[in-house]
């Protein structure tokens, strides 16, 4: 094509076909208006090919040098928002491509020279992808911190530990929160996994069969980065395969959404926690609303978004894992249809992440380099709470085992005394010693030990276990691998 000629693709691909496309089929399969956000990365692939096409000799220097030349003025462009992006060139590769040929002339329709849009689109995705896994894993990291900060001012905080919702042993509410980190440190090292393996170079793919030059991929390939820890170059190693296949999008959906699902399940904790019925915890208004009708409403809007939101992230999942399913080798056009999703699953990953990070731990104050006005944490409330369901039962089973009973004969005993305490309406620790020995001569005064909140949580002290001394332990584990 000559240079007005690419301009005008929408009149006719090329000598070879006979009409126009109509204006609805050109909507219908043009990307630009979203495939435009990989500009940068459609960019960057472009001077990595160029840089080796010279080096391989296949390019002058000159040439390379005016592609140089204007890919820098379109990068401007852009920039500044003045780049014209035409529906009539299709998608973004086509869009830069017509203009770069209008910037350097042929040195511009050179720079197509061993490559297609088949393994370009599929270089461009995995580049954008990975530098958005990169800022992820950053965020990640920032809501485990937060978390990590609010648990160390609340290792001595109780609250009722549930089964089925139902109150089962007393935690510390610094033991809960630690369980997200641990769910959020799983998540960053899927997102790692997953940067390993989009992390490789389609280019040199070609169309689908590799391509005649001699290009040198492993050039490309370090060019842009795409290496492994030890600076090996890592390409797809099947043309076919490259051009074609988007398992690691599909991959980093996945991981997104099991993100999304441990986001959503502490969001739920969130929305109970701050109802009247609880009222152990309160966020900062700027992330709840009121209501129209009712004044006195403060609703947690965010955290119930958020729980939204991971619907529409496993959906997205659900899009591009059907969208591949039944495709022949090699490209297919239908591939064109990840981009909005996985789109999709990055900015709201992203923005979940982020409001999270200010909501748990509060604004970063640059004064002291701290945190500050994270959730508020009601420790009365949540002791209160532990105080009731007979949260300590399980304790003084424990305490009949060590005075020689079998366990399952200990259960029955204080399922016994736990039937007493209901109908006395009181606590197994407000039962008076004499009751508490009717059950078993061999209870004594050290029983109340064992029964407080605070024994039941000492005694759990095995790795893994609420008892404060452990919690002390896993929160230095998690400084010492976190950064910062
Ligand atoms: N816009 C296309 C996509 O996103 C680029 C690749 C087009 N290749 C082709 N043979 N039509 O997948």
């Amino acid at each position: 094509m000559s240079s007005n000629q690419l301009d005008k693709k929408s009149e006719a691909w090329s000598a070879l076909f006979s009409e126009p496309m109509s204006e609805l089929v050109k909507r219908y399969t043009a990307s630009v208006f979203f495939d435009q956000r990989l500009w940068q990365a459609d960019v960057t692939g472009s001077l990595a090919h160029a840089d080796m096409l010279a080096a391989q000799g296949i390019i002058s220097d000159a040439d390379h040098q005016s592609i140089q030349k204007g890919l820098g003025q379109i990068q401007k462009e852009i920039e500044a928002g003045q780049f014209d992006w035409k529906l009539d060139l299709e998608d973004v590769h086509l869009n830069i491509e017509a203009r770069l040929t209008q910037l350097a002339g042929d040195a511009g329709k050179r720079l197509h020279t061993g490559r297609s849009r088949n393994d370009q689109v599929a270089t461009d995705v995995r580049l954008w992808l990975r530098d958005e896994i990169d800022v992820i894993s950053g965020l990640l990291a920032e809501l485990q911190g937060a978390l990590v900060d609010v648990a160390e001012q609340n290792i001595d905080v109780i609250l009722p530990g549930f089964t089925h919702l139902q109150v089962a042993q007393p935690v510390s509410f610094a033991h809960h929160l630690l369980a997200y980190v641990e769910m959020f440190a799983r998540d960053a090292e899927r997102m790692g996994d997953v940067r390993r393996r989009t992390n490789r170079l389609p280019l040199g793919s070609a169309a689908l069969a590799g391509t005649t030059y001699p290009l040198d991929r492993e050039r490309v390939a370090r060019t842009l980065g795409m290496v492994d820890d030890q600076g090996v170059a890592q390409l797809c190693q099947n043309s076919l395969d490259g051009v074609s296949d988007r398992d690691f999008a599909i991959e980093f959906c996945s991981a997104a959404s099991l993100t999304m699902v441990h986001v959503s399940r502490l969001s739920e904790e969130l929305i109970l926690w701050m109802s009247q019925n609880f009222g152990f915890v309160r966020i900062a208004d700027r992330f709840t609303t009121g209501s129209s009708i009712m004044p006195q409403k403060k609703n947690p809007d965010v955290p119930e978004l958020a729980r939204g939101k991971t619907g529409r992230v496993v959906g997205h999942l659900m899009s591009l894992i059907t969208l591949m399913k039944g495709q022949p080798l090699a490209y297919n056009k239908d591939n064109q249809e990840d981009k909005e999703p996985l789109f999709d699953v990055v900015d709201t990953l992203k923005d979940t992440l982020r409001i999270f990070v200010e909501m748990i731990g509060g604004e970063l104050n640059p004064a002291s380099g701290k945190r500050e006005g994270g959730i508020t944490v009601n420790a009365q409330a949540m002791e209160a709470a532990a105080q009731k369901g007979f949260a300590t039962a399980t304790d003084l089973a424990d305490y009949l085992v060590k005075k020689g009973l079998p366990f399952r004969d200990a259960h029955e005993t204080v399922a016994k005394a736990v039937k007493a305490a209901t109908s006395h309406n009181c606590d197994l620790s407000e039962l008076p010693l004499s009751v508490l020995q009717e059950f078993h001569p061999s209870i004594e005064k050290d029983v109340f030990d064992c029964l407080s909140l605070r024994g039941s949580l000492n005694a759990r002290n095995t790795l893994g276990g609420t008892a404060p001394a452990q919690i002390k332990i896993q929160i230095a584990r998690h400084r010492d691998r976190l950064p910062g």
